[in-house]
């Protein structure tokens, strides 16, 4: 087994499993309370992971502000460099502490000018059978480094890629009291048809932050 970084998922949802209306919209699905509880879970990580998708999004900051701590490594997953130059993780402030995780095929103008902005770009192996990131490597790259933990905040895509290649460690949800109805699932496919082959825990907790529920679990290596 390679020596990977220690993987939290973070993520808020509605009570019916929605990270996102279907328009894209999910700032703010859990409360006030809950974001205190994100930043200081990114204050206690070496970097935090997000793809592309949740740039695109909402174009976050992804550093430390609600707690003390200082910000962590910022790694966009990113397989056809769709960042925007002007993207918050590329500002002058951000940028030297940014690395953006693409493939081999990406287009030399795009990396070029992703570096230009002060961040790095890391050339890794695709995803077999498809453009996307090859997340165990990124992962081995990133403990290469002495990353040792790594929080990842979503979106659904990554989340689900994650969980698929069994490359998670420990589960943090905000489970807000509030109905979507259609919309953009958290987890997607994983392949599980039996129930027995359902991802389970360790141990978890539970707890009430202001309306939220925040579900706290250390998965089962399966
Ligand atoms: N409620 C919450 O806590 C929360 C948190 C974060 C985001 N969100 C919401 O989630 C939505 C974004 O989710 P999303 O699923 O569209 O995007 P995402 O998970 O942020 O990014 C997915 C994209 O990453 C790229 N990628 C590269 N390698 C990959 C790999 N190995 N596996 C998976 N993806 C890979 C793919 O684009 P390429 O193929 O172009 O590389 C893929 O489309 C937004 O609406 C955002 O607001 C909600």
């Amino acid at each position: 087994m390679p020596t990977l970084p220690f993987v939290t998922l973070k993520f808020a949802i509605s009570l019916d499993g929605r990270l996102a209306t279907r328009t894209g919209d999910s700032q703010w699905i859990s409360s006030d309370d809950s974001l205190q509880l994100a930043h200081q879970l990114r204050a206690e990580h070496d970097a935090i992971l997000v793809g592309i998708g949740t740039v695109l999004a909402d174009n976050p900051r992804l550093n430390v502000r609600r707690v003390d701590g200082r910000d962590p490594l910022r790694v966009i997953v990113d397989g056809s460099l769709q960042i925007a130059i002007d993207a918050n993780v590329l500002r002058p402030e951000a940028a030297p502490r940014t690395l953006i995780a693409t493939t081999t095929t990406a287009a030399a103008t795009r990396i070029a000018a992703i570096q230009k902005s002060g961040a790095e770009v890391l050339l890794l192996p695709n995803e077999p059978h498809s453009q996307r990131v090859h997340l165990e490597a990124l992962l081995m790259e990133l403990h290469r480094r002495s990353i040792k933990s790594v929080l990842v905040e979503g979106g659904a895509g990554i989340i689900t890629a994650l969980l698929a290649a069994r490359l998670v460690n420990r589960m943090v949800v905000a489970i807000a009291p509030k109905i979507i109805g259609q919309g953009l699932e958290a987890i997607g496919d994983l392949g599980i048809t039996k129930l027995r082959d359902a991802l389970t825990f360790i141990s978890f907790q539970t707890a009430r932050l202001g309306p939220d529920m925040i579900f706290d679990g250390l998965l089962k290596e399966q």
